[in-house]
């Protein structure tokens, strides 16, 4: 496990937070670099340019994360808009393979291109594998499920996927931060930010096969995405960058540069190490609910006591029916069993 010399005092938490997969707490450098850039805003002290240093050093950063290269990253806002640029870049009258409950930021995109014949056809998602067929042309799922914290078998429905010629689509948000990926196995890797990345809201990232860049139509296209962005910024001819910018959306400034410092110190404890410590904790987690160890940063329970961890001071959420539960590296065991006690409590 992380040990609290580790973390250097980096997060300072006065109570248990296990809420990441709603939504992840910044470590100290990031949260400063964003009071830095508000006070700089605030009171107009510099250009706006700098903070736009921030994209380019979180893409990179997010590259070296997934193996992949930063010219093969796009930045957005959201999941949504990468996942609905992917989508009205489909052929007309293609079929998309998404689990069936899949959290709607990977499903309405699709959907939303019904009107054009692309289908969107469901299964289970420990049947996902089986259901890839020759008329699928994409595979679209989270890498680790929000609902209740399922992994999917990314090798298998890969495998399945090579064997029918379809592509594959993986929504990392809850899973990136944690959970060891390597986008080149994948067509699409998207992930936001502000779960298991801990940064704010507003900025997300995906690593495109650099084969299927070429296809992507860059719908989100604005001054942003031209070759030279702080330069050039009026009138015709449409000259977009070469790389995977050119599907970026611009930039929500203070979003970035809260991002890139923390997505830099994930890389620098290491994925494999955090997703020793969050495993663990989730494991002792579950172990004194009386189950059986699994592979997930996030425990799904079917008892109905979020209202008592509240009244415990302990943020948890509930989805899909269960009480949901999640440990990151600003977790200790002491926090799991504060947890377990407020709910012996609620008998
Ligand atoms: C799997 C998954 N994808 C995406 C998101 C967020 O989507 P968006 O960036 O479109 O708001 C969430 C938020 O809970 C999520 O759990």
């Amino acid at each position: 496990m992380l040990s609290p010399h580790e973390l250097d005092g980096r997060w300072s938490l006065d109570r248990p937070y296990l809420n990441t997969a709603s939504y992840g707490l910044p470590p100290a450098p990031a949260f400063a670099a964003l009071q830095e850039a508000l006070a700089e805003w605030r009171e107009g002290r510099t250009s706006w340019e700098g903070w736009t240093e921030s994209v380019a050093r979180a893409r990179e950063s997010f590259a070296r994360l997934v193996g992949a290269r930063p010219e093969d990253v796009a930045a957005g806002a959201t999941v949504s808009e990468l996942v609905g640029l992917v989508a009205a870049s489909l052929p007309d009258g293609a079929e998309v393979l998404v689990p069936d409950v899949e959290f709607t930021s990977n499903l309405f995109p699709w959907l939303a291109q019904q009107h054009r014949g692309v289908r969107v056809r469901t299964a289970a998602l420990s049947d996902l594998a089986d259901a890839v067929d020759s008329s699928t042309s994409l595979v679209a799922l989270s890498a680790v499920q929000s609902s209740n914290g399922d992994v999917a078998d990314l090798a298998s429905i890969r495998e399945a996927a090579d064997a029918s010629r379809a592509l594959v689509f993986v929504d990392a948000t809850q899973a990136c931060g944690w959970l060891p990926l390597r986008a080149a196995d994948f067509d699409f890797v998207v992930a936001h930010t502000y779960k298991w990345l801990m940064s704010p809201r507003g900025a997300a990232l995906m690593a495109v096969r650099p084969e299927r860049l070429d296809a992507l139509v860059p719908i989100h296209a604005g001054w942003w995405s031209a070759e030279n962005p702080l330069g050039d910024y009026y009138g015709p001819p449409l000259r977009l960058a070469r790389t995977a910018r050119r599907l970026d959306t611009s930039p929500a400034w203070f979003s970035w540069v809260g991002t890139a410092p923390t997505i830099e110190l994930v890389e620098q404890i290491g994925v494999e190490r955090i997703h020793e410590h969050d495993v663990e904790l989730a494991n002792r987690f579950r172990a004194g609910m009386g189950l059986e160890p699994a592979n997930s940063a996030i425990v799904s329970v079917d008892v109905d006591a979020a209202e008592r961890l509240e009244a415990a001071g302990i943020r948890a959420a509930v989805r899909a029916g269960g009480l949901r539960v999640s440990f990151h590296l600003y977790n200790t065991g002491a926090h799991v069993d504060a947890a377990l006690d407020a709910l012996r409590a609620a008998g």
